[in-house]
């Protein structure tokens, strides 16, 4: 028997999976865009979420996992308010993006593929962020600075409230 506690936790989770899934017919073919559609809602793909997903649309939680965790798309961890990406492509890393990401790291104390605890940043890595001549290039949020010089880079997080 499920505890109330828990019915009532996993309540909004069990609505949201199910709505996503629902509007695919439970087709499990599409299990795919559902992981898609859930992690648009929840910024990631929960343990149960996943469960869920499973349950609901009759998939192995193994199959549910290794696609949640095999494209680069997908984060089992909750995001930051702001992505930051350190395009680490050829073009910019030999522009200098290995140095503008060591220093990034060392002002948030936070390695690539990390969340800071309050929330407020996700470090990432890219291989190519599609402006190579304007490199090195880091991305935050949706906008691209180019060629920041390791002293702008302090204004430039600061700008991410
Ligand atoms: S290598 Fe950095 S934008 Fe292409």
């Amino acid at each position: 028997m499920v505890s109330k506690t828990k019915s009532k936790k996993s309540t909004k989770v069990s609505r949201a999976v199910s709505k996503v899934v629902g509007s695919y017919q439970k087709d499990k073919d599409m299990l795919i865009q559902i992981l898609l559609d859930l992690q648009g809602m929840f910024g990631c793909l929960s343990q149960e979420v996943l469960t869920e997903v499973s349950e609901q649309l009759e998939v192995p939680i193994t199959q549910v996992y290794q696609i949640a965790s095999y494209y680069k798309a997908f984060s089992l961890m909750p995001k930051g308010r702001h992505i930051i990406k350190v395009c680490m492509g050829t073009a910019c890393q030999v522009r200098g993006s290995p140095e503008l990401l060591n220093i990034i790291s060392a002002m948030l104390n936070m390695k690539p593929c990390e969340t800071s605890e309050d929330m407020r940043f996700t470090l990432e890595t890219g291989n190519c962020l599609g402006c190579c001549a304007t490199g090195p290039v880091v991305k935050v949020d949706e906008t691209y600075h180019t060629k920041p010089a390791p002293s702008d880079l302090k204004k430039i997080l600061e700008s991410a409230k």
